[in-house]
């Protein structure tokens, strides 16, 4: 998990250009085990971006280094807000969908972040 934090934390630097912080991590399911010795690569994109926000996919894959064999473990969203040097939450440069898979993933993001939202304003609500 801290991993796919990090990894998810580049790619929002990356995008922004600035510091970032977590905001907010979906729910993460490990669909397969990561074995004791396994190499894992995580690839981490940025699926949406907000004002100030950037949600981000991580897909994590584990390799078994002998068999080459390689597995995907899990997928996590998470949701990382750009700081300026006061800490202060920063604007975010927009993202281009080109293509037609590009554009459905933008939009199943947005989906995803006015849920967030949605939760949040009803936690506040207690
Ligand atoms: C991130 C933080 C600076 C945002 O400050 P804030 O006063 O809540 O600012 P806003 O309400 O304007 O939110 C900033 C952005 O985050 C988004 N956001 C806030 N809470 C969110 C949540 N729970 N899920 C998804 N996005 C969220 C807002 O939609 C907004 O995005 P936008 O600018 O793209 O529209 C502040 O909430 C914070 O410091 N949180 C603690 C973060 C932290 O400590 N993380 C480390 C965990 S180990």
């Amino acid at each position: 998990m801290k991993l796919a934090d990090e990894a998810g934390a580049l790619a929002a630097m990356r995008h922004s250009q600035n510091r970032v912080v977590t905001v907010a991590i979906d729910q993460m399911m490990f669909h397969e085990p990561i074995r004791i010795g396994d190499l894992i690569t995580l690839e981490a994109i940025v699926t949406y971006a907000g004002r100030t926000s950037m949600e981000t996919r991580v897909q994590v894959i584990a390799e078994n280094p002998i068999s080459g064999e390689r597995t995907h473990t899990n997928t996590a969203y998470l949701v990382y807000v750009a700081l300026d040097e006061d800490g202060t939450p920063t604007a975010v440069p927009g993202l281009v969908a080109e293509s037609d898979l590009e554009k459905r993933r933008m939009q199943e993001a947005a989906e995803r972040q006015a849920y967030r939202l949605a939760q949040r304003e009803l936690a506040a609500k207690g």
